[in-house]
């Protein structure tokens, strides 16, 4: 693996959610070199253009349209391609048609002699972080997909409203699939550092009807965001920007990832989202939080879900 002090992201996709992706990683200066490829060359000029212009009010970056040979000596290559759900259309409804784009991307991208991390966010994100998984022959540690880490950053912010706390002190997961059958970890939430099951105890802050609808909305969140607008993208986009940061900066953070795991929480052969640690070496450790078992039944229907899809594809 590459191990130059110059980092240099490929990213794959200039739509709403590359450039805000982009956009991110410039604000935030997470790299040295930023290559932007996409099937419409076009608009992947146009990003380069307008983020070059933003250069001088921020970190010395070089950004480019480039193309796949491009990948060669990238630290990361970031999937955001594909096609992106319309009102109405489940994640798992895009799985066909974005199989294929990310088969023939993660077959570009590897015959660059590209060594470096995947990072995938199209959806449906954890059958897609499995497909690059399988079509790229990486290790698995090396692919990751984002998972559940915008639903658990949705779940944050709505119960940092609810307790009054600062989202950052609220520690709460969304796992499975980043989709209609994932779960919040009730068991192992927490405000600053006390359970909420303490605050439940006391009748202090919400009941419990009101977080099922404070998750019921989290869950809901990207359908309401399409009705409105027809995208989801800054959430995402910043999402992945946390990941970048927590990967170029070998930060052994945990975040709710899409990774493979194998015999944790009694699965096997599936990418789906988990809390775990993230480094330079992409995902260190898959972190197994004890669940009570309807935590645990609903993490495996999630599965099930999961992998029936799958095996249609
Ligand atoms: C989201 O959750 C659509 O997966 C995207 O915002």
């Amino acid at each position: 693996m590459k191990m130059s002090k110059v980092t240099k992201i490929a990213l794959i996709g200039t739509g709403f959610v590359g450039s805000s992706y982009a956009f991110a990683v410039l604000n935030q200066g997470l790299a040295n070199e930023l290559v932007l490829i996409d099937i419409n060359k076009k608009k992947a000029e146009g990003d380069a253009m307008d983020l070059n212009h933003a250069l001088p009010f921020g970190s010395p970056m070089r950004i480019w349209a480039g193309d796949y040979s491009d990948c060669k000596d990238a630290d990361l290559v970031v999937i955001t391609a594909g096609a992106n759900q319309q009102p109405g259309e489940t994640r798992l409804d895009l799985v066909d048609k974005n199989v294929k784009i990310t088969k023939s991307i993660v077959s570009e991208v590897m015959k660059s002699g590209f060594d470096g991390l995947f990072l995938v966010s199209t959806n449906p994100v954890d059958i897609l972080s499995y497909a690059t998984w399988k079509f790229s022959g990486m290790p698995a540690h090396r692919v990751i997909g984002s998972g559940t880490i915008l639903d658990t950053a949705r779940l944050r912010y709505l119960l940092g409203k609810a307790y009054k706390v600062n989202p950052q002190n609220v520690h709460a997961y969304v796992i499975g699939e980043h989709g209609d059958t994932e779960l919040p970890v009730w068991s192992h939430a927490s405000i600053g550092i006390r359970p909420i099951s303490d605050y439940l105890k006391e009748g202090n802050g919400p009941t419990q009807d009101e977080l099922d609808q404070i998750f019921i909305n989290v869950r809901n969140a990207a359908y309401h965001i399409i009705e409105r607008k027809g995208a989801t993208y800054y959430g995402i986009a910043m999402g992945l920007a946390r990941l970048t940061r927590a990967i170029l900066n070998d930060e052994n953070s945990v975040l709710t990832v899409s990774t493979l795991l194998r015999g944790e929480y009694g699965l096997n052969d599936i990418y789906i989202g988990v809390p775990a640690v993230v480094n330079r070496s992409g995902v260190h450790e898959v972190v197994e939080l004890k669940l009570q078992e309807q935590e645990l039944e609903k993490l495996h229907h999630s599965a099930q879900v999961l992998t029936q899809v799958m095996k249609k594809v």
